[in-house]
Formats: C-alpha cells, structure tokens, sequence
C-alpha cells in the first residue's frame, strides 16, 4: 500500500529536524522503501525557537527536491508547517506567512504544548474555522492533559478540527500512556490521519507500516487505510475530508454498535 504523510520534519537544518542534508536524504530513502509516496515537510513554527516563514519554506522544498531527484530518490516532497497554537497564529495565516498543508490555503497542521491545552486554545481554534481553514491537531495522544482525558478531543473534532496521530504512539514506542490514548482516540472516531513525525534517520523515523499494521489490528484494514491514505490525501489536494468513510468503517467493526454509542460523541446535547 501507498502512504502519504502528512507530518515529517526531513528539510535540513531548520529546525529540530534533519540535522544534514545527508540524513535528510537518509530520511527520503527511508520514507521510500516504506512505501511513502508523498511527504508534506513540516518544519515548526511560532513554537517559541523556529520561525519559518512560508516563503522561506518554499525555497527549502524547492531546493531539497532537486536534491532528492539528483540523488534519484522518487518522493513527492509538499511544503507544510508544524504551527503551534498561539494567538498570534490567525493573523501569520492572514498575512501569507505561515504555511498551510500542501500549500492549499485549506487546512493547517496545529501543534498544542506537551503537558497543557492552553486557555485560548478554544477560540484560537474557532477563529481558524471562521477563516475557512480546517485545523489537524498534531499528535494529541502525545499532550498530557489529553492523553488523561482523550474524551476533550471530540469536542474539537465535533466543531469541525481534524486530528493526527503519530504512527510510534501506536506502537508504543512513546510509552503506553500515549499507546492507550491512541487507541481511545482512534477507536472512537476523533483521529483522522496518521502520520510519521519524524526527526531522524534513527529512532523517530519516517515509517508509517507499523503504525498501519496496529491500528489495523485494534480497527480494521480499512480504517488504517483511511488514516494513512485517502484522508491525507485529501488533505494535500485542498479537498475535505469525507468524514462519513470513518464512521462507516467504525460502525463496521465487530460488536461496535452494542458496545460503544460513538455516534452520541457527535450529537450535542
Ligand atoms: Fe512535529
């Protein structure tokens, strides 16, 4: 199967990221024999150490694909930015100055602090929506006062927010905290796309296989595939997501209709 991620940060030397061009070309070979085709490049943003201004981005990916295709290496490289939710972030939008994914101007990948949802972040997100812009919550399964209490997510997802889970947060290789919230989050519809994260060519790196493979195995192949695939290739060619897919294949699942009443998680009360 093909994979499309949609959080990597493989462009060199401009964030936490790929520290060389050489492990970032390390990190395009990996991403290719795990059967990534496209890679949105996501490098932090407003996030209190980097600032990387759209345009700047631009650049970077067009110099780092030349790169990749001197070096034969066949992924399809699109800017994006990892940007954290501040409230200066609605007005970088406006501006032009920060990235949106794929550069559609349709959907933007939001990142929350490690331990806290920070009060504002509500409205920072309401006034994404009102500016026509789908919010994807980068890795909530990875916030602590999410993780404790994943159930904060539906509201979000309810208004309208997408949300993304990283593909070594299934496996459990960011301890079972974060395994566990994955697993609540995604068995009750709040997780929309799975993606890598990925910063090295050791460690954390871009592979979404294993991933897949788990949340096949707690859903179904059909919902991994939506995670990995369809969703986020929506997300790259400025279309919406097909949000009924989802709740398809959840309600597909065994005993899911006696189990659990995840449809009530969409209704307000
Ligand atoms: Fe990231």
């Amino acid at each position: 199967m093909a994979f499309i991620d949609l959080h990597c940060h493989m462009l060199p030397g401009i964030d936490d990221g790929a520290k060389s061009t050489e492990q970032a070309l390390a990190m395009a070979r990996q991403a290719q024999a795990d059967g990534i085709r496209s890679v949105v490049v996501t490098p932090h943003h407003l996030n209190g150490v980097y600032l990387n201004l759209a345009e700047d981005i631009r650049q970077a990916v067009r110099a780092f694909k030349l790169l990749t295709l001197a070096n034969g290496i066949g992924i399809q490289l699109l800017p994006g930015s990892e940007l954290h939710l501040v409230p200066e972030l609605p007005d970088a939008l406006e501006r032009g100055e920060a990235m949106t994914i794929a550069d559609r101007g349709r959907a933007v990948l939001v990142e929350l602090p490690v331990f806290t949802v920070p009060v504002g972040a509500d409205q920072i997100l309401d006034d994404l929506l009102g500016m026509g812009l789908t919010p994807v919550i980068a890795h909530p399964e990875r916030n602590r006062a999410l993780a404790e209490r994943p159930e904060r997510l539906a509201d979000w997802v309810e208004r309208g927010c997408l949300a993304q889970v990283t593909a070594q947060s299934c496996t459990g290789a960011f301890g079972t905290v974060s395994q566990n919230a994955a697993k609540t989050m995604i068995g009750n519809g709040w997780i929309h796309v799975m993606a890598s994260d990925a910063h090295r060519d050791r460690r954390r790196i871009p592979q979404l296989s294993l991933g897949r493979d788990m949340v096949a195995s707690w859903t179904s192949p059909e919902l991994a595939r939506l995670l990995v695939l369809a969703y986020p290739k929506a997300l790259i060619n400025g279309q919406d997501v097909d949000r009924s897919l989802l709740l398809q294949a959840l309600a597909a699942l065994p005993g899911q209709q006696q189990r659990r009443p995840w449809w009530r998680l969409f209704r307000r009360s």
